[in-house]
């Protein structure tokens, strides 16, 4: 088993869906969780009734991750209230699907605002601390799209592709500081990320995924945790596909 006594873990989007799966098998292995949320307060609420045992280790933090003065704030407080951190999981993220020649300016930019900028913000004050305690880990949430590409997600997979980039970049900027970066690319997680999907679109999508099946937050979870762990001490600049064989 994974032992996180000592650590402390930034998850954003931690109050549900992915997230919340991230956030929920950190607990139990002794990590401190720090969990933002956008908007959505009633899922903070769930998470904290459902997760009574640990609240002395849960803090959530209202955080818009593409406001670049927000970020600094909540780095704020999270110095003058831990001192530091040890792992950050850049897992918030949107969609705003249409096809490219109908796609509106603002669903464009607001997409790569979430997506990549708010993940180069979160690293950017991350990776101070992580420098200067010798030790981080940082795990970015990207999708097969930025690999493969959907139609109707030119949008979402060209911030998904950036954020790998970014991921590879900045690996090889902080591996000597004993800092590692990495991705973890799920497949069809249920999710309300995916709740627009038809019935005949999960049906025909499910036919092109090897295990047959969507997959689950926690099975996305564990491939985090093992990324996040001391043990996945030589493995950086990488992806890790979580997508049933998609
Ligand atoms: N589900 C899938 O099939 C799938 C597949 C591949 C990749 N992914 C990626 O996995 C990640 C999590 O997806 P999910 O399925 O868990 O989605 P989800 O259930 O829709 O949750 C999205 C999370 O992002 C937060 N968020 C939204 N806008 C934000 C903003 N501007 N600033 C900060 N946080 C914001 C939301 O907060 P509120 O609750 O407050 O709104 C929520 O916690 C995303 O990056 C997504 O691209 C998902």
């Amino acid at each position: 088993m994974y032992d996180f006594s000592n650590k402390i873990a930034v998850i954003t989007g931690a109050d549900r869906g992915i997230g919340k799966g991230i956030a929920e098998a950190f607990l139990p292995l002794g990590a401190k969780v720090i969990g933002t949320y956008h908007s959505n307060k009633n899922a903070v609420e769930k998470f904290y009734n459902k997760n009574k045992i640990y609240s002395q280790n849960v803090d959530f933090q209202q955080l818009d991750v593409s406001d670049y003065h927000q970020v600094e704030k909540f780095y704020h407080y999270l110095e003058s209230t831990y001192g530091t951190f040890h792992i950050l999981i850049n897992n918030s993220g949107i969609r705003k699907d249409a096809i490219l020649g109908m796609m509106k300016e603002p669903d464009w930019r607001r997409v790569l605002d979430v997506n990549l900028s708010g993940v180069f913000y979160m690293c950017k004050f991350a990776i101070r601390s992580f420098i200067s305690q010798k030790y981080g880990r940082i795990i970015n949430i990207t999708s097969p799209s930025g690999k493969i590409g959907f139609a109707g997600q030119a949008n979402y997979a060209a911030s998904k592709a950036g954020m790998v980039a970014l991921s590879k970049s900045l690996s090889k900027e902080v591996a000597k500081k004993g800092i590692t970066v990495n991705c973890v690319s799920p497949g069809f997680i249920d999710t309300e990320f995916i709740n627009d999907l038809s019935e005949e679109q999960r049906k025909n999508y499910r036919m092109n995924i090897p295990l047959k099946r969507f997959g689950t937050p926690q099975e996305v979870a564990w491939a985090v945790i093992f990324l996040a762990s001391k043990e996945a001490s030589y493995i950086t600049g990488t992806t890790l596909e979580v997508t049933g064989g998609l």
